[in-house]
């Protein structure tokens, strides 16, 4: 790396499909992203509007602002509102064993948007990107794709709703010309502009962008959505993933296809606090699904960062810095009841809650639900999974 830009990365937040941190050991400011990337707040009338359009109450994630960015996502309901559907895309780089709970957020969102508009979803699983930026063989990051597979299978997709393909298994075709396509447009420079790619960076790096855009385009999947060039895509994803979006924005009008629409969400922190996301390539930094109940347990007690007071003196008499605060920054995310939240938020600001009385009830949500998934993974055959990935039609996708 080049002297300045480490210093640049010191100074500045950087955001990107490769690096999440923070200025200074600070913590992200998202508000500046919107800015900088250009995406638009997802404000209380789009919620609303979410509320009204399916007559179910918005995700817990959409409440508490864990989706807090969008592009066109007002195009999308506003579109749905005269009758038109929509299709899902989101996607996963294998790069590791299992899951750990920051990839869930995108996972169950979608299962819960599938759920409430009724629409199909793809889902990529980019084993040739891991294979090219991991060191992993092909065939190890293809089993590591099926292996994966598995656990987003267990989050509940509708198997005649959803198709999740691998890119070296299903691309070609219509999906390769669309590649092409997208490739012509981009020029090197303008990768370097969107990616920060060098020179000694290799050419299967610079060539695969336009891999990720293109399930944004109905006509990569003639199986689904042949003769329904205009239907719109949304993609949930977290925040880090808009560079390859922005790019597919970029071209889809010189391509004469319709921009896809985007939800954003912010990162779920590491244990060791809000400056970066919980990462697979740290392990003490993450919560697997794989996790026993003792090791939730432990990660939790150990490494999970603590806003209370070094002393109980103290604590009771200033109470705990909930803006830094690891386990109740978990709890928003996972532990649905708000009141109890907004119980919990109080009592521990206000010192008469203790930290290790957060954590224990932290270890209880999240134990319970790593559990609900393990049952739910266990339940995955070989036979679903070749059934999600089977390239056939879905005649009630929209039903
Ligand atoms: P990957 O495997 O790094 O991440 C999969 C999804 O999880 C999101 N994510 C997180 N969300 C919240 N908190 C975290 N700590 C966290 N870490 C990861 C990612 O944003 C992503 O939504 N290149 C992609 C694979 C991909 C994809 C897509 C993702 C292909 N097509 C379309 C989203 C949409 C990747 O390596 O994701
Ligand atoms: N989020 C990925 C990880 O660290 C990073 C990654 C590597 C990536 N190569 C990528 C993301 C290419 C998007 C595209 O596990």
């Amino acid at each position: 790396m080049e002297k300045k830009e480490v210093e640049e990365q010191e100074q500045e937040q950087v955001v990107n499909p490769w690096q999440v941190s923070a200025k200074d050991g600070g913590k992200i400011d998202y508000d500046k992203l919107i800015d900088q990337f250009g995406c638009q707040r997802l404000d209380q009338s789009l919620i609303d509007r979410v509320h009204r359009l399916t007559s179910r109450p918005p995700h817990v994630f959409l409440r508490r602002g864990v989706f807090f960015a969008h592009r066109d996502f007002n195009e999308i309901l506003d579109a749905y509102e005269r009758g038109e559907k929509f299709y899902l895309y989101t996607g996963r780089g294998p790069s590791s064993e299992s899951l750990h709970l920051g990839h869930l957020i995108p996972f169950m969102f979608t299962k819960y948007l599938q759920d409430a508009f009724k629409v199909p979803l793809v889902i990529q699983l980019t084993d040739d990107e891991k294979c090219m930026w991991k060191n992993l063989s092909v065939e190890e990051s293809q089993r590591l794709a099926r292996e994966n597979a598995k656990d987003i299978i267990a989050c509940g997709f509708d198997v005649s709703r959803t198709f999740i393909f691998c890119d070296f298994d299903y691309v070609g075709g219509a999906f390769y010309k669309n590649m092409v396509k997208v490739a012509k447009c981009v020029t090197y420079n303008k990768a370097v502009g969107i990616f920060g790619f060098t020179g000694e960076d290799h050419i299967g790096k610079i060539s695969f962008p336009p891999v990720q855009a293109v399930p944004s385009f109905p006509s990569s999947f003639p199986h689904l959505f042949s003769g329904k060039d205009s239907l719109r895509c949304l993609i949930p994803c977290a925040i880090d993933q808009d560079p390859y979006f922005r790019m597919t924005r970029d071209v889809a009008p010189r391509l004469g296809y319709n921009k896809p629409a985007l939800i954003e969400s912010s990162f779920f922190p590491a244990l060791q606090g809000e400056t970066g996301k919980m990462s697979a390539s740290d392990p003490n930094s993450a919560i697997y699904v794989t996790d026993s109940a003792k090791d939730i347990k432990n990660k939790i007690n150990r490494y999970a960062f603590s806003g209370g007071q070094d002393s109980i003196e103290k604590h009771r008499q200033y109470g705990a810095n909930l803006e830094v605060d690891i386990p109740v920054k978990y709890l928003g995310f996972f532990l649905e009841d708000d009141a109890e939240l907004e119980h919990i938020r109080n009592e521990y600001g206000a010192g008469g809650m203790l930290t290790g009385e957060v954590k224990q009830r932290l270890i209880q949500v999240l134990s319970e639900l790593v559990e609900r998934h393990r049952t739910a993974r266990a339940a995955v055959t070989d036979e679903m999974v070749d059934a999600f990935m089977a390239v056939r039609p879905l005649p009630n996708m929209f039903n």
